[in-house]
């Protein structure tokens, strides 16, 4: 067996702490060190018995590993990415990319001109739920996809906004939550390439969304339909259907619907709805669920991390990917502020490398 990788983890918080445990249980990795300023972070470190560094330089210019995971706040994306390629480290930058667009498209072009490969948290790329519902819309069973509908609601406690940013611009549920829809949907079904979006902050009053509702045209023609609130108490969302985050219930309920021509598919339960046998209103349906055996994304997440170090596997989803998936968020908030539909020309500025 090849030798372990060593990889750091810059940002020990919420997520940095759960990507600790993956690395430290995955039998390929070890963990190398832990960045990041906190006294919480160096405790840590020193539990562990790692080396533990202040800052992302301190540690490159000192025991460069094999890799680095970044899952420090948003607004430090680009600079630790940027640092991470120039150190030719190949990272696993947590969602988003970046900040905004502009920085996404700096750390795109950094890495691909580097070839230092760059792979973005969209972890649910990796749940074999999702890779198995790509298969089949993928094998054609359903038809053509026509129309989908995705559902994002659920109720975040009153307390969570005691935190002064979540209240602000940036931090409501499009942009935190939405994204992995958004990237759920561009991995099924490609790129998006038209937005047109209502929001509202009615019920809580904060200058961020609670509420938006959203129209998504693909390039292959489908279309759907995307609500996403945070306020009101429903299980109909990946968080509380897909079983994949112990911290919520999880109940056995669909979140998105694909319509297909010959047959329609529920996710995640993948519930497949059909005719036995001729198309029709009047016939009884064919039910069946596909099965599938569950495992932690953020865990396959990692070892597919590795395999990209190693230069066996491309990025799942690629920092390019990421800034695509960024677009579609961006055009979200746009569209809404604007009452205008927003066109998406995906790539505008460089080749696509689909995986
Ligand atoms: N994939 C997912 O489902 C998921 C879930 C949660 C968060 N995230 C993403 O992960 C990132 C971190 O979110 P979080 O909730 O863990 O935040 P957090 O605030 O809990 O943790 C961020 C950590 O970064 C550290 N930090 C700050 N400046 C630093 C620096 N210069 N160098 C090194 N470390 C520094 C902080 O001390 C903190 O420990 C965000 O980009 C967020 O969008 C992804």
């Amino acid at each position: 067996m090849a030798s372990k990788l060593r990889l750091a983890i810059v940002g020990a918080g919420l997520i940095g702490k759960r990507h600790i445990q993956h690395v430290l249980a995955e039998p390929e990795t070890a963990l190398a060190a832990i960045v990041d300023p906190s006294d919480a972070a160096r405790a840590l470190a020193d539990e562990l018995g790692v080396r533990w560094f202040a800052q992302l330089t301190d540690m490159t210019a000192n025991d460069a590993p094999d890799g680095v995971i970044i899952a420090t706040p948003n607004q430090l994306h680009m600079a630790h990415g940027l640092e991470a390629i120039s150190a030719g480290l190949p990272a696993l930058i947590e969602k988003p990319v970046a900040d905004d667009i502009e920085s996404a498209e700096r750390l795109v072009q950094a890495g691909e001109a580097a070839h230092v490969p760059i792979l973005i948290g969209h972890h649910r790329r990796h749940n074999p739920l999702l890779r198995r519902a790509k298969e089949i819309i993928d094998s054609g069973q359903l038809g053509r996809v026509s129309v989908i509908h995705a559902m994002f609601w659920l109720f975040k406690p009153d307390d969570y906004f005691n935190v002064a940013w979540r209240t602000q611009p940036g931090a409501g549920p499009v942009f935190l939550n939405l994204i992995h829809d958004i990237d759920n949907l561009r991995f099924l079904f490609g790129d998006i390439i038209a937005v047109q979006a209502r929001e509202s902050h009615k019920i809580r009053g904060y200058e961020v969304e609670d509420t938006s509702v959203i129209l998504l045209e693909f390039a292959s023609g489908t279309l759907a339909t995307v609500s996403v609130c945070d306020t009101v108490v429903a299980p109909w969302s990946w968080e509380m259907t897909s079983g994949e985050n112990p911290a919520y219930p999880h109940e056995k309920q669909p979140s998105i619907f694909v319509g297909g021509t010959h047959a329609s598919l529920t996710l995640p339960g993948l519930e497949l709805w059909r005719n036995a046998d001729l198309r029709s209103w009047e016939k009884p349906f064919e039910k069946s669920r596909i099965p599938i055996a569950p495992a932690d994304p953020l865990a396959i997440q990692i070892s597919h991390f590795c395999q990209v170090i190693r230069g066996t596997e491309q990025p799942l989803c690629s920092a390019r990917e990421g800034l695509e998936t960024l677009r579609v968020i961006e055009a979200v908030k746009r569209a809404a502020a604007s009452g205008q539909q927003i066109r998406l020309n995906p790539n505008s500025t460089v080749q696509r490398d689909r995986p």
